[in-house]
């Protein structure tokens, strides 16, 4: 291969990577399968309730560490984002290292593939015809 077609070829392979990347977050999950996935959460959360964590109804378009009636910790209060695809994306990757100090003990959803379907299932649940009221 000829320097320049083999600098052509690693450049095209370095912009598929980046361009999966990319996209991690915004691919659109399977919410049946992140149903499945949201039973690693129940042991602290519910979508109705505050419990351990608090409830997951209402969450989508609020800013996180405002759900009335809930404690949250300092660090969840001054984070400030607002909870949609991409910022629960960004949490549910890594809790800890996304919001430094959070009381959230749960080492996060590694595989991007289930975080989609997992975020599928919360919009499914707070939107139109989801079990939230
Ligand atoms: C071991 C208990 C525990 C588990 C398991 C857990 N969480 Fe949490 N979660 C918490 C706690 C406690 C908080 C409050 C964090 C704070 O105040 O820093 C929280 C906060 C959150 C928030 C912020 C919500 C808001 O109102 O701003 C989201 C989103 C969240 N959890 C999603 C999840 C999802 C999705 C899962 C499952 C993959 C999960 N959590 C698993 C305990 C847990």
């Amino acid at each position: 291969m000829t320097p320049p077609l083999l600098a052509l070829v690693l450049g095209l392979l370095g912009a598929a990577v980046l361009s999966d990347r990319g996209a991690h977050a915004s691919a659109v999950g399977d919410a049946d399968r992140g149903a499945k996935i949201y039973e690693r959460c129940i042991a602290c959360h519910s979508l109705a309730r505050n419990r351990t964590g608090p409830k997951h109804c209402g969450m989508i378009g609020r800013v996180a560490g405002t759900q009335k009636g809930y404690r949250y910790s300092k660090a969840m209060r001054a984070w400030g984002k607002v909870w949609t695809p991409e910022s629960l994306d960004e949490f549910l990757e890594n809790p800890r290292r996304t919001v430094p100090r959070t009381r959230m003990g749960y080492a996060g959803v590694k595989d991007a593939g289930e975080r989609a379907n997992l975020i599928a299932y919360l919009i499914r649940e707070n939107g139109p015809g989801g079990s939230c009221p």
